[in-house]
């Protein structure tokens, strides 16, 4: 099948790897299809489902090793640089010149999408990780209001558990519990987010203030269903727009599923900040990587071209629950989520406090994420405690390093 997509793709058309198979996540990639469409560029689809992308990413390096790499791949932070270093990635100056990217694209982003000063890649989004999505009524019946702290957080939860619903719809997959812990880190300090979690600093890894993040997953772990474990994502998102759990902490791509859903933010739902972390930002972009391939260079152009045109970023993030990669995009076609995350995400970059996500392979290279995971989804099914959690952290990620 795949071979069969690859040789029947023409000059003119994309083959497009990506993990967007959720009902939101599948509307926000139609917008991209028509868009391309209009120009004439054929749309041939490689989905691999999987949130975060573990799976997408599996695919690709079989197909790259096989010679056969797809001309534009959905991808994430450090694994951008790590194809890269491979020397197997196409070359977008030509078109990011024309259209001038390089005063336009926030440069946390031109991190990942320049290597080398070349522009290999072209920013489709920008997510972040530190959210929490609430079932409107649900936070009425508990006569609380929205949890600007830790103790409020778990004040929130036990009115909902004593309300009889499962106070925290969570999937129990290992990229979906690293999503949690990029929050409870940030929770406990900018400074221990960034030593920890970018700088990989083994004494703050091992030390108290890992032990307390720890801590509070177990707390938050105490609040899930029984049938957590495996669960998708998205359908997380649906126990909280149908009110069987209270909240979801979750990226903004859960929007995404709400909006689809046919909810309002502000009405059925609720977009907060996970409490403590207020005023900074976690983020993850997706951006198009187009590899070096022998044919349909000028359609890689002109998707490079389609992904960055602003009206576009307006109108796909708008669907995505994302934010534009750009800085020059109105927010006046953004509900009230999308207005917050985009001020949210100025803000935070000017006052130091935009960060990447761990969890979402902007914080560091997939080899010592993939250490973290293991040891934070160990833990959160209960074979670790909080303190020996912490010394696994140190050994995880010193032999990933
Ligand atoms: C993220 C990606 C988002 C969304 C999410 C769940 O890694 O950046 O666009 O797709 O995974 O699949």
């Amino acid at each position: 099948m795949l071979a069969l997509s690859s040789s029947t793709a023409l000059a003119d058309d994309v083959e497009v790897l990506h993990w967007w198979t959720s009902g939101g996540e599948a509307a926000a990639l139609n917008v991209l299809k028509e868009d391309l469409a209009e120009q004439g560029i054929g749309w041939f689809d490689m989905p691999v489902a999987g949130g975060g992308g573990e799976g997408a990413m599996t695919a690709l390096r079989a197909r790259v090793t096989a010679g056969n790499a797809p001309t534009a791949v959905q991808m994430l932070g450090f694994d951008i640089i790590d194809w890269a270093n491979e020397g197997v990635l196409g070359n977008l100056d030509e078109v990011a010149m024309a259209e001038g990217w390089d005063a336009v694209v926030p440069e946390a982003l031109q991190f990942f999408s320049k290597h080398e000063g070349h522009w290999i890649a072209a920013p489709v989004n920008v997510h972040s990780t530190n959210w929490v999505w609430m079932n409107k009524s649900a936070l009425a019946d508990t006569g609380l209001a929205e949890p600007t702290n830790w103790e409020e957080l778990v004040a929130v939860l036990d009115a909902m558990k004593e309300n009889g619903i499962t106070p925290l719809g969570h999937g129990g997959q290992a990229w979906q519990d690293a999503t949690l812990f990029d929050s409870v880190v940030l929770s406990l300090g900018d400074d221990f987010y960034k030593t920890t979690m970018i700088d990989l600093n083994m004494d703050a890894l091992g030390g108290e203030k890992m032990v307390q993040a720890f801590e509070r997953m177990a707390t938050l772990r105490s609040y899930v269903d029984d049938n957590f474990s495996g669960r998708d994502w998205n359908l997380a998102s649906t126990m909280v727009l149908n009110g069987t759990a209270g909240m979801q902490i979750m990226g903004d791509w859960a929007k995404g599923e709400f909006l689809r859903a046919g909810k309002v933010p502000g009405e059925d739902f609720v977009c907060i900040r996970f409490p403590g972390t207020q005023g900074a930002v976690t983020f993850n972009s997706d951006q198009f990587v187009m590899f070096d391939v022998d044919h349909g260079k000028d359609a890689q152009k002109a998707m490079a071209a389609a992904v960055m045109n602003p009206v576009f970023q307006s109108a796909f993030n708008v669907v995505k629950g994302s934010v534009p990669a750009r800085t020059d995009v109105s927010n006046a076609d953004f509900d009230a989520c999308g207005q917050k995350g985009m001020a949210d995400l100025a803000d935070a970059g000017s006052n130091g406090r935009l960060f990447g996500s761990m969890a979402h392979g902007h914080s560091v290279p997939a080899s010592v994420k993939n250490a973290i995971y293991d040891v934070v989804t160990a833990h959160f099914n209960g074979e670790y405690d909080a303190q020996t959690a912490a010394s696994e952290l140190v050994n995880a990620v010193e032999s990933a390093m």
